[in-house]
């Protein structure tokens, strides 16, 4: 039987849970958006509010729909609360192993036993995060893309002990939310984190050795392949950091041609982690 979903409990109001939360709302369901401190919450929401006003700008959404979007979602600093009467609960915390595993243990005590658990993890293995619950067969990768309320993917992975079940409840809930769903083996980096940071690590290696500018380098894709934006841009947009977790863990874990480059390091480590810092390979006026 498909599972009847009331309530979806996004834990983590990063760049990432913020919109998920958001399409969960716009898509009917009732919304707890959990993250551990308040002004992270109080960020998430901010932003939240902002992609609303750009659809209502935009004559996609109206004001009154804006404002029931808005009161769908409640923010807790609370896990128990958010998961204790979730239906699904989609964990979008940062990409550490020992984090996630946490977080999962502290789901598995308080979200009822049918809820289906899902993580946007963009690299790292579903079947182990999974091990952390007392029924795996429940738990899948729910790979959003950003920025969310725009990008019509989302990658399921499927774990090694994911049920049946657990996938058609996930591609039920992605299709409800208005995005096509693809289902992937859970092996390191799935389809798209794969390939999408192989060609972001490969633009700042032709960077580093001088072989075009960075606005050169993002213009060759942007015309030359139809890209909607440049390698180092969308780099930008995703987070260096982000990029460079997902480089190290592919790098251990499939092999050399994932080796991250030095220059993302230096840039990682001097802050420059994009958008979200003011600089990346681009500056950005602070919003
Ligand atoms: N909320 C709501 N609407 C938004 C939005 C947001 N946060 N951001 C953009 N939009 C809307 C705009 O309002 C606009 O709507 P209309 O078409 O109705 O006018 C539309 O999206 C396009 O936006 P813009 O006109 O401002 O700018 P653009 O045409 O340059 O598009 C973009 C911006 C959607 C980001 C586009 O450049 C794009 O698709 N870039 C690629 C993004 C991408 O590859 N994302 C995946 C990253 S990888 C990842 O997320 C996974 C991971 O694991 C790290």
């Amino acid at each position: 039987m498909t599972l009847s979903i009331r309530k979806v409990a996004v834990l983590g109001a990063g760049t990432m849970g913020h919109g998920i939360a958001q399409v969960c709302a716009q898509a009917g369901y009732e919304v707890a958006l959990r993250d551990v401190a308040e002004g992270a919450l109080a960020k998430g929401i901010a932003a939240v509010q902002k992609s609303l006003d750009r659809l209502v700008e935009k004559g996609k959404l109206d004001a009154a729909e804006r404002a029931r979007v808005l009161a769908a979602i409640t923010p807790t600093t609370q896990l128990a609360d958010a998961v204790r009467d979730a239906d699904v609960v989609i964990e979008a915390i940062p990409e550490r192993m020992e984090w996630k595993l946490e977080t999962f243990r502290e789901i598995d005590a308080s979200a009822p036993p049918h809820a289906l658990l899902g993580t946007n993890t963009s690299s790292l293995s579903v079947t182990e995060i999974a091990g952390a619950v007392r029924d795996p067969s429940r738990v899948v990768g729910l790979h959003f893309f950003n920025p969310v309320p725009v990008m019509e993917l989302v990658e399921i992975v499927r774990g090694i002990r994911t049920s049946e079940a657990a996938l058609d409840d996930a591609r039920a809930l992605v299709t409800k939310l208005g995005k096509k769903p693809i289902v992937v083996r859970d092996f390191p980096g799935f389809a798209t984190s794969r390939l999408g940071v192989a060609i972001g690590a490969e633009a700042i290696r032709m960077l580093e050795q001088g072989v075009a500018s960075a606005e050169d380098i993002d213009t060759a894709m942007k015309l030359g392949y139809r890209h909607p934006m440049g390698p180092l841009e969308l780099t930008d947009l995703v987070g260096l950091d982000v990029r460079l977790a997902i480089l190290e863990h592919l790098h251990r874990e499939v092999g050399e041609q994932f080796r991250p480059p030095a220059l993302l390091r230096q840039m990682v480590r001097a802050g420059k982690l994009g958008r979200k810092s003011g600089e990346g390979f681009y500056v950005y006026a602070k919003s």
